[in-house]
């Protein structure tokens, strides 16, 4: 059978990451390389116990077994509205808030409402490659804009807003970024903002890691600064409850928010109502934030064991990232050297990290950066792989 693909999926390559997974599964591996929260965070009782609730009311269950509203299950928007007004201050007078099938799902929404085929999207470098994919989906034409540890470069921002008037947006990852664990300052917040108005640009700012801070001073989100409906905020419940519930939510202003539902009943009609109404119920009667604290009390300790590690076995030229949350360290080799070729070498010494291309709008390019993940691994990995990869870290720069 001869198929024909659309034009928008000939754009899109199997995502490097997930082709280093497959490389990097052998059950002797020492993996750095994973994305996911550790299990140990999943609140598995606690969701047992509303579950088990749940199901033993009939009627209650027989609810959940119908169809929903697109925006989502009222308990599970209130909820969730409450949470960012009260903590994060981000529900404006005008502002909407839908649940959907994970903060993938809001990205995805957001550029079917806004993009067409040849627009332009300004992207952190490096960045999260779903995303990218996603932006990839709706033809658009991504504009690679280096990070600093503070945040994207603004000259380059501005340069690249300037040249691109088909620019719809700029995509950020603003804490704790993903794949670099870097955190945009409030002043660059600010000025992205500004640059924003100033070439009418729309912000889509992704924040599924926001709540996951085990040290320093909360940065007030973008949204937060934003008064006339100009960023959209994408959140997820994947790194604060469990990835597998698929669960996320969108905030935007509310004409903007009118398409994105219209986009969400075309798409699946509205996320898992028996989801989130588990969700629901274990965000009224448990404690989010003691259950956060406990995973922000994990992360901490891995981020630092892994730091004292490379403190003790890493060459000095090679600068690391010392995020403040997340689940990310990011690595940065002499300027000229090509991750790539560390992650060979430790592949084959049995420890994975993930080469800093595969989060590149060219992913064929050479990369110094590479990515190191301390929520996965045990304790006894992240000292004898840290160990393994200075060694590498020493044959490679000699080379
Ligand atoms: C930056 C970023 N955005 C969005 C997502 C998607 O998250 P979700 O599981 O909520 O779909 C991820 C997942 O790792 C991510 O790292």
């Amino acid at each position: 059978m001869q198929y024909h693909f659309s034009e928008r999926m000939l754009t899109i390559q199997p995502s490097a990451v997930r082709e280093i997974f497959k490389l990097t599964n052998a059950p002797d591996m020492i993996s750095f390389s994973a994305g996911n929260p550790s299990p140990d965070t999943f609140p598995i009782d606690a969701l047992r116990q509303v579950t088990e609730n749940l199901i033993s009311d009939k009627a209650a269950f027989s609810k959940m077994l119908q169809y929903g509203i697109s925006e989502g299950y009222n308990p599970m928007i209130d909820v969730t509205a409450k949470r960012m007004k009260e903590k994060f201050n981000m529900m404006g007078e005008d502002d909407k808030l839908i649940i959907t099938s994970g903060g993938q799902q809001g990205i995805d929404l957001f550029c079917k409402a806004v993009v067409d085929a040849g627009d332009a999207v300004i992207v952190e470098a490096p960045s999260f490659v779903g995303s990218l994919n996603t932006f990839r989906t709706y033809g658009a034409q991504l504009i690679p804009v280096p990070m600093q540890p503070d945040g994207m470069d603004l000259d380059l921002l501005e340069k690249a807003l300037k040249e691109n008037p088909r620019v719809r947006f700029i995509y950020c990852i603003a804490t704790f970024q993903n794949p670099s664990g870097y955190t945009t300052s409030l002043e660059k917040r600010k000025a992205m903002l500004e640059l924003a108005r100033k070439y009418d640009v729309l912000i889509l700012e992704d924040g599924p890691y926001n709540e996951l801070r085990f040290s320093g001073e909360h940065v007030p989100t973008i949204k937060s600064l934003d008064t006339e409906g100009r960023v959209i905020f994408s959140g997820s419940y994947s790194k604060v409850i469990s990835p597998g519930v698929r669960l996320g939510f969108l905030i935007a202003g509310n004409e903007l928010m009118q398409k994105i539902v219209i986009g969400k009943q075309a798409t699946d009609v509205h996320t898992n109502l028996f989801m989130q109404a588990i969700a629901s119920e274990f965000l009224s009667k448990y404690d989010l934030d003691a259950h956060i604290a406990k995973a922000c009390a994990l992360y901490k300790h891995k981020a630092e064991l892994m730091l004292k590690c490379i403190d003790a076995e890493m060459p000095k030229e090679i600068v690391f990232s010392r995020p403040e949350g997340g689940l990310f360290l990011w690595g940065v080799l002499p300027e000229g050297k090509d991750s790539a070729e560390l992650f060979n070498m430790g592949v084959e010494k049995k420890v994975a990290v993930v080469p800093g291309r595969a989060f590149m709008v060219d992913d064929r390019a050479p990369c110094n950066g590479f990515r190191l993940n301390y929520s996965m691994p045990t304790d006894e990995q992240i000292v004898n792989g840290i160990s393994i990869l200075a060694g590498c870290v020493k044959e490679f720069l000699k080379k």
